[in-house]
């Protein structure tokens, strides 16, 4: 579900001084068992490599945004079970938790949900709002660490790249009954293969039940080139498999890592 008059423009570059509001649309109609995607389109600054719909948060945007994602569901005529809804983004954590849960229960309200997941910026990260998270019904995080260097962050132009504890943190979303997958990326800028598998062996020692290893998609109209060339990202995460498989990591698809059954699937 997204604010739908803006989909033409999901793919361009600038949307400072984007004005929200409520279009009417045809009726959405669905019935029977299906996942729902929620976009949240706001980040605190922009990341060179991420060609995904966002613009920097204001409080402005975000309101706008509230009431015509919420009046959308709403008015869709949805009925059955969504087997997942995920927030996406963008940044969703950039929103206090309250709006989350209120686009949640919006959702909630039309229909039986299974699971909810959440993307989470690291920096923004709090005990009390994974905590309200999980008091509110959700059932999944995915963390975007993408690299545990903060040069190579930092080289991205992510301004928030502040990330200690990760273990610490993942142990207590953990230890509260979330699920937590966590996000790398791999041919980042700034990146070497020895800085990628440092990060890998890091994220074995951080124990999240999922490693997603994105290798760099350059999107047209990106203008950021990859730090390391395609075909060798790729055999980069060959090698990750082999390191991941030692701390208990099985390989579920061309990219993804679990230690068990459950895996973050949107
Ligand atoms: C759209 S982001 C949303 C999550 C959140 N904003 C964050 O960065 O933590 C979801 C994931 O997409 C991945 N991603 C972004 N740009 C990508 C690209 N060009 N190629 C491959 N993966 C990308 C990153 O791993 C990121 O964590
Ligand atoms: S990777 Fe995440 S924080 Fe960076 S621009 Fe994309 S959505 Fe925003």
């Amino acid at each position: 579900m997204v604010v739908t008059y803006l989909s033409r423009k999901m793919l361009q570059h600038s949307f400072a001084g984007t004005v929200y509001h409520f279009q009417k649309v045809p009726p959405l109609s669905y019935r029977g068992r299906f996942g729902v995607y929620v976009h949240i389109p706001f980040c605190r600054s922009k990341c060179s490599f991420c060609p995904f719909y966002k613009e920097i948060y204001s409080e402005e945007a975000c309101s706008g945004f509230m009431e015509a994602v919420v009046r959308e569901i709403e008015e869709c005529d949805v009925q059955g079970v969504a087997k997942w809804i995920y927030f996406g983004g963008g940044t969703p954590n950039t929103l206090p938790v309250h709006d989350i849960v209120r686009i949640k229960s919006a959702v909630g309200n039309k229909m039986t949900v299974e699971a909810v997941g959440i993307e989470l910026l690291p920096a923004l990260i709090q005990r009390n709002y994974l905590q309200e998270l999980k008091a509110n019904g959700f059932t999944k995080v995915s963390i975007g660490i993408e690299s545990f260097g903060h040069h190579i962050l930092q080289a991205t132009g992510r301004t928030l790249t502040k990330n200690d504890h990760p273990q610490e943190m993942v142990a207590f979303a953990r230890s509260i009954g979330l699920w937590v997958n966590v996000d790398l990326m791999v041919g980042l800028p700034a990146q070497s293969g020895a800085t990628f598998l440092e990060d890998i062996r890091k994220a074995g020692v951080v124990r999240p039940d999922q490693i997603t290893i994105y290798p760099f998609m350059v999107i047209r109209g990106l203008h950021t080139p990859a730090g390391i060339p395609s075909r060798r990202q790729f055999r980069l995460i060959e090698q990750a498999g082999e390191l991941l498989a030692a701390n208990g990591y099985e390989r579920k698809n061309i990219w993804t890592f679990a230690r068990g059954q459950d895996l973050y699937d949107s």
